[in-house]
């Protein structure tokens, strides 16, 4: 990787340990002494990153290094060296592939972190083209950057004769075998193509693909486990799975991988004239067969360019693989050649950066939560880092097995990794970092709340608290009963059970029925209204659909579409309770696992006795009543994507259902139809796309709801 390695840093460390410094920690340094420790913390890590494919820290925060070495060598110009990192591209090449001297140097890009900088940039070429008498208007050209490997394919007489990864920029590993297993890469170019033909793009491995890889090696690891062999490393990340699945000796398994590859940029060209502007040649590369990303856009200002950066900002998660920036490149290639680049990077391209969203920091312990069916699961306690933009803290570790395989110790330096809106994780350790003699951690015995014993049944990943009376347990199950999707009370949130528990009001969920609320009056937090405000959503609770009182009962296994699935399919509250398992397995919707445990449920006297006790309040115990609309969809299964004006997402999803059909999230091969409505989702279009599944303006939703047919 170069200084600026599209690349990764340490949060927390100290000196030490490696990691950027704070800036009045730095200005109190020797310079030198510190540009010296930079510098082979940096070389390092490309060590670690181009030969070993094994980065041991995240991007963002390399990127920190980076940063901290350019601006020391900013302030002290004297201190720069042609072999400072910051001067060269990329990493050396590992002795298993053979050299490749690149015809027409591979760069690298400085980045922007903001909008700022962004704008810096923009000056900058601008004062640049008016030193050499360029003025005028800048058109500029927005690409993804794709978080995968720089590769420059070589064409001769439009055949594919070589494939180069970017090494040092200069010379690069030539590793042709496997890169000609990539389906995306054509082996020949369409008919006119010059007599060379260099292509620059992105090797990268899919989300889908990473995901497979990654259950595959979890997988294979738990067979060697058990048969007493050590497994192999768990890949972390799409761009370090995709850069290891790449380099094998192998080209079968890099074939088995799924790579894919986008083009964006041309390198040597002999024989043909190339066209004068960037979009130009993106459209030629188009033309000629090779894959260039739909989503690249020309603009005239930098305003519109930012805009751009934004929206992927916030969209990065709708794309089936991952970006980590946006470049902005000048599209008029005079332009190009006038403004010229540094020994690193060209002067015409700035890579703005997405905000990190994997970042290093200490996991200071490992705690164990008990949840209201009493499972039992593992979560971080981390020194707060930012990180996908938020401070995370705390982050899940989903059960013991989940800690063995990642084998993260209290202690450790982790990398935490939050994406978009999912739940902040762990990734895994950096071994580097690990004090000597970290012991392993062990899953506690005893429940954290209640000390009594927490189980493992054999073949469940789970742990559980099995205390009936577990005091957070209780806490956990009435505060769910209370929640959005099972009988949504209002006032009744965590805090207010645990007051109501503590001062004896309530035991279980059916207590919430008869509470007494002349005592609750008497409370300091309470007046007349909230005691009232609290009744009547209490009562308004009764009148939920019977999938609500379902999901809130707390059945282990049993989620909302279960609860669904049983009041749709049985009808009502008596004909589940008496229902046997086989009737349970045989609801749309309701698998083994699902009627075992709600049979199971309903066997039990206690939960029978408390059951009654909701009847008797008067909670609602019918199913919907069934749809009486013609089933123009029976069978069909028709994904929304997108917002199709007049209907919220649940009222598209229930009108399609309400006519026979089903509206699942994603797009497979059994879709009928996308519905694509305003702001739609690119991965669901894209998916469509490439599947040949007909596309559904919105206008054209409601025919398709009554008459079953596509419109014409
Ligand atoms: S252009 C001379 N365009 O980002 C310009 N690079 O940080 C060379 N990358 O080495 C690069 N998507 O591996 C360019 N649309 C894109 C890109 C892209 C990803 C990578 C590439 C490059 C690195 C620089």
């Amino acid at each position: 990787m170069a200084a600026a390695k599209d690349a990764p840093p340490t949060a927390g460390a100290s000196p030490d340990e490696g990691g950027a410094l704070p800036a009045e920690a730095i200005a109190e340094m020797d310079p030198a002494g510190r540009i010296d420790d930079l510098r082979d913390q940096i070389r390092a890590h490309n060590r670690s990153y181009y030969e070993l494919d094994a980065p041991t820290i995240p991007d963002a925060d390399y990127d920190l290094l980076v940063r901290e070495l350019q601006e020391l060598e900013a302030l002290h110009p004297d201190l720069i060296t042609p072999d400072s990192p910051t001067q060269q591209v990329g990493g050396p090449t590992s002795a298993q592939f053979a050299p490749v001297t690149h015809a027409v140097r591979m760069m690298s890009l400085d980045n922007a972190m903001d909008r700022d900088e962004l704008r810096d940039w923009g000056d900058r070429t601008a004062r640049k083209l008016a030193s050499l008498g360029l003025e005028g208007a800048v058109r500029y050209v927005c690409e993804l950057k794709i978080d995968g490997l720089a590769m420059s394919l070589r064409y001769e007489g439009g055949r594919f004769v070589q494939a180069a990864t970017r090494g040092d920029g200069r010379t690069g590993e030539d590793v042709t075998a496997n890169v000609a297993t990539i389906g995306a890469i054509p082996d020949r170019l369409a008919d006119g193509a010059p007599e060379v033909l260099e292509a620059r793009g992105e090797v990268y491995l899919p989300i889908d693909a990473f995901q497979r890889l990654q259950a595959q090696t979890i997988a294979e690891n738990e067979a060697a486990e058990a048969a007493g062999r050590k497994g192999r490393p768990v890949p972390v990340n799409p761009r370090n799975a995709g850069a290891g699945s790449l380099r094998q000796k192998d080209a079968s398994v890099t074939a088995s991988r799924g790579l894919s590859f986008w083009c964006y940029q041309l390198g040597e060209i002999v024989g043909a004239e190339a066209p004068p502007t960037h979009s130009g040649a993106l459209q030629w590369l188009r033309e000629l067969g090779l894959p260039v990303n739909p989503e690249t856009k020309v603009f005239d200002s930098l305003e519109e360019v930012y805009d751009f950066c934004a929206h992927w900002v916030e969209h990065r998660h709708d794309l089936p693989y991952e970006i980590d920036g946006v470049v902005v490149k000048v599209d008029d290639l005079a332009v190009q050649a006038a403004l010229g680049t540094t020994s690193k990077a060209p002067r015409w391209a700035i890579a703005y950066k997405l905000p990190p969203e994997e970042r290093t920091t200490v996991l200071q312990d490992i705690q164990v939560s008990i949840g209201r069916t009493g499972k039992a699961t593992p979560f971080a306690v981390l020194e707060p880092v930012f990180v996908g933009g938020s401070t995370v803290g705390l982050a899940t570790l989903h059960n013991e097995d989940q800690v063995k395989v990642k084998d993260v110790r209290p202690g450790d330096t982790v990398i935490v990794r939050k994406a978009g809106d999912v739940i902040p994780e762990v990734v895994g350790p950096v071994l580097e970092l690990r004090p000597k003699g970290l012991p392993e951690w062990e899953f506690p015995k005893e429940c954290p709340s209640c000390g009594g014993p927490l189980v493992r049944e054999e073949g469940e990943a789970q742990t559980r608290c099995v205390n009936p009376d577990c005091p957070q347990k209780r806490l956990a199950r009435i505060t769910h009963f209370g929640s959005r999707g099972a009988m949504d009370i209002e006032g009744l949130g965590e805090q207010q059970v645990q007051l109501f528990l503590e001062l004896g009001l309530l035991r279980d969920v059916a207590d919430v029925y008869s509470l007494d609320y002349d005592r609750i009056l008497e409370l300091p937090r309470y007046g007349e209204t909230s005691v009232r405000n609290l009744r009547s959503a209490i009562e308004a609770s009764k009148q939920r659909p019977l999938a609500n009182l379902l999901f809130g009962l707390n059945i282990v296994h049993l989620g909302q579409a279960g609860g669904e699935a049983l009041a749709e399919g049985l009808g009502s509250l008596q004909a589940i309770m008496d229902a046997s398992v086989d009737d349970i397995a045989a609801v749309d919707g309701a698998g083994p696992i699902v009627a075992a445990s709600v049979h199971a449920f309903f066997q039990d006297p206690a939960n029978r006795e408390l059951v009654e006790r909701l009847i008797a309040a008067g909670v609602n115990t019918e199913g919907p009543e069934r749809s009486v609309l013609p089933q123009t969809l029976a069978g069909r299964s028709i994904v929304v994507t997108g917002t199709v004006p007049g209907y919220s997402r649940e009222d598209a999803e229930a009108a399609i259902k309400a006519r026979g059909g089903k509206s699942p999230g994603s797009v497979s091969k059994k879709t009928f139809a996308v519905v694509v409505g305003e702001e739609p989702g690119a991965s669901k279009v894209t998916k469509a796309e490439s599947l040949g599944i007909p596309m559904v303006e919105a206008d054209g939703f409601e025919a398709l709801l009554t008459t079953g047919e596509l419109p014409g």
